[in-house]
C-alpha cells in the first residue's frame, strides 16, 4: 500500500526537496494534494507530474486559472483550502513546510481529523506549543519533526525521556565571525548568503540574526517536553552534528550525516522505516578532519536571549516573538529597515507587550493579529528615523 501524503507549501525549499524524496520512492508514496502560494508556474509542473486529487492556492484568481487547465482535480485557495487538504479522509500523513504563521490553522486542522504530521513549520509550536502538542496526545496523531536539530533529537531519543540536555547546533549563520559594528551595514545579499543551508528567505534571514535558533529552541520544548533550562545551544559551523541528547549517565548520543535537508524529510515521510531513497552522499570523518563547537554569543546576537525569554515566559509571550519577527523580516526583505533593525522591532514589541498566560487558539490568533499591527506602526517609525 502506499503512503498518501499531501503537501502543504510544496513549492518551496522543503516542499520542492520532499517531492524529489518521493519521486525516488514512487513505489511508496502518492501525493493526494498539494498547496502552494503564488508560485502557480511551479506548482503546474508539480501537478502535472504527481497527478493529485486537491490543490489549494494563495488566491481565488489562481485557483480559478489552474481549475480551468486540470478540470478533473479539486481547487480552492487561501487558509480554507490549506485547511480542506489537512483534513482529506485518505491522507496518511500531511507535510506542513508552509512557511510564517500559515501553518498554524491547517496544523490544527490535520490533528483533528486524525493525521499524523511531518512538521516542518516551526511557527506553528512557537506560536501555539502547548495546544497543539496537547490535541495531538489526545488524538494520538504523530508529529514528526523535519527540522534537522529536532530530526536529530528525535532520533536520538528514540522513545526515551531520561534527558539531562538537549544540545541544539547552530552553524552561526553567515554573521558568525563579523562583529556588531559590521553587522550594523549588512545588506539583504549577505544576509541572504547562508555558509551551510539552501532554504526559503524567511528562515535564512532568521539564521542570520539567529531567531530561527531561538524558534527552534521553542520547538523542541514543546516537541520533546524539556525545560528551557535543559536546552542548550551549540555553534557548530561545520554542521555535521545535527544536534544531539545528553542522558544523566553523562552518554551524550547525537545523530550526524553531511548537511542536507533531504535526509530528515524522508526520515519523517517514512518513520518508523529507513529506507535508501534519494543519494545524499556520506559523511565521512576522515575528510571532514574538524568539528568545531563554540558558545553561542548572546550578545551580538539578541534576538537568540530575546527568544530564550519568550519561551520561559510562556503564554502568548511567544506569538509576540513569531509575529512581530515576522513582520521585521519580510520589512527587511523588502528593503524597508535595515538588518539589526530586525531586533530592534521585535525588542520593542515584546517591551511593550503585556501576555495572556493560557490563551484559547482564538487569542492566539487576535493576539498575532494585534501585534503585527503594533509591529508594522514600530516599522514605521524605524523607516522614518532612516
Ligand atoms: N528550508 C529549510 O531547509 C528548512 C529547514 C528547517 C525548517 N524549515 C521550516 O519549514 C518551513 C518552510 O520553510 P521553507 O524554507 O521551505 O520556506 P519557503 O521556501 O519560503 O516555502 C514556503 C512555502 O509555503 C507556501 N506558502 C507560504 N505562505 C502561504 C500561504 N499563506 N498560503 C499558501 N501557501 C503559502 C509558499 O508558496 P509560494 O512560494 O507558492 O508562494 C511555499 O510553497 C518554515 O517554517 C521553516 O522554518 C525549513
Amino acid at each position: 500500500m502506499k503512503k498518501k501524503v499531501s503537501i502543504l507549501g510544496s513549492t518551496g525549499s522543503i516542499g520542492t526537496q520532499a517531492l524529489e524524496v518521493i519521486s525516488k520512492l514512487q513505489d511508496d508514496f502518492e501525493v493526494v494534494s498539494l498547496c502552494a502560494g503564488n508560485n502557480i508556474e511551479l506548482l503546474r509542473e508539480q501537478i502535472k507530474k504527481f497527478s493529485p486529487r486537491f490543490v489549494s492556492v494563495g488566491i481565488e484568481e489562481n485557483a480559478e486559472i489552474l481549475s480551468k487547465e486540470f478540470p478533473l482535480i479539486k481547487f480552492n485557495f487561501g487558509d480554507e483550502g490549506l485547511c480542506e487538504a489537512s483534513k482529506i479522509e485518505d491522507n496518511d500523513i500531511v507535510l506542513v513546510a508552509l512557511s510564517g504563521k500559515a501553518g498554524l490553522k491547517p496544523t490544527l486542522a490535520a490533528i483533528e481529523t486524525g493525521k499524523d504530521i511531518a512538521l516542518a513549520n516551526k511557527e506553528t509550536l512557537v506560536m501555539a506549543g502547548d495546544i497543539v502538542m496537547k490535541r495531538a496526545r489526545e488524538k494520538g496523531v504523530k508529529i514528526l519533526p523535519v527540522d534537522s536539530e529536532h530530526s536529530a533529537i528525535f532520533q536520538c531519543l528514540d522513545g526515551r525521556n531520561d534527558i539531562k540536555n538537549l544540545i541544539i547546533t547552530s552553524s552561526g549563520g553567515p554573521f558568525r565571525t563579523w562583529t556588531k559594528e559590521q553587522m550594523r551595514s549588512a545588506d539583504l545579499s549577505q544576509a541572504l548568503n547562508h555558509p551551510r543551508w539552501n532554504m526559503g528567505k524567511k528562515i535564512t534571514v532568521d539564521s542570520a540574526t539567529l531567531m530561527n535558533k531561538g524558534l527552534e529552541v521553542i520547538e523542541a520544548h514543546h516537541l520533546f517536553n524539556v525545560d528551557y533550562k535543559d536546552i542548550k545551544v551549540v555553534v557548530h559551523p561545520q554542521s555535521y552534528l545535527h544536534s544531539a541528547v545528553e542522558y544523566f549517565d553523562g552518554s551524550i548520543i547525537g545523530q550526524m550525516g553531511i548537511p542536507s535537508m533531504h535526509i530528515p524529510i524522508q526520515y519523517a515521510l517514512t518513520y518508523p522505516k529507513r529506507v535508501e531513497g534519494i543519494e545524499t552522499g556520506s559523511f565521512d570523518f576522515v575528510t571532514a578532519s574538524k568539528l568545531e563547537f563554540f558558545e553561542p554569543d548572546f550578545e551580538k546576537f539578541p534576538c537568540l536571549k530575546l527568544a530564550f525569554e519568550a519561551g520561559k515566559t510562556g503564554g502568548t509571550s511567544t506569538v509576540c516573538l513569531n509575529a512581530s519577527n515576522e513582520e521585521a523580516v519580510y520589512a527587511f526583505l523588502r528593503g524597508e529597515i535595515g538588518f539589526c533593525d530586525i531586533y530592534e522591532v521585535v525588542k520593542t514589541c515584546m517591551d511593550s507587550y503585556s501576555v495572556i498566560s493560557e490563551p484559547a487558539i482564538e487569542q492566539i490568533l487576535s493576539e498575532d493579529a494585534k501585534i503585527r499591527e503594533f509591529s508594522k506602526k514600530v516599522i514605521s517609525s524605524l523607516k522614518v528615523k532612516g
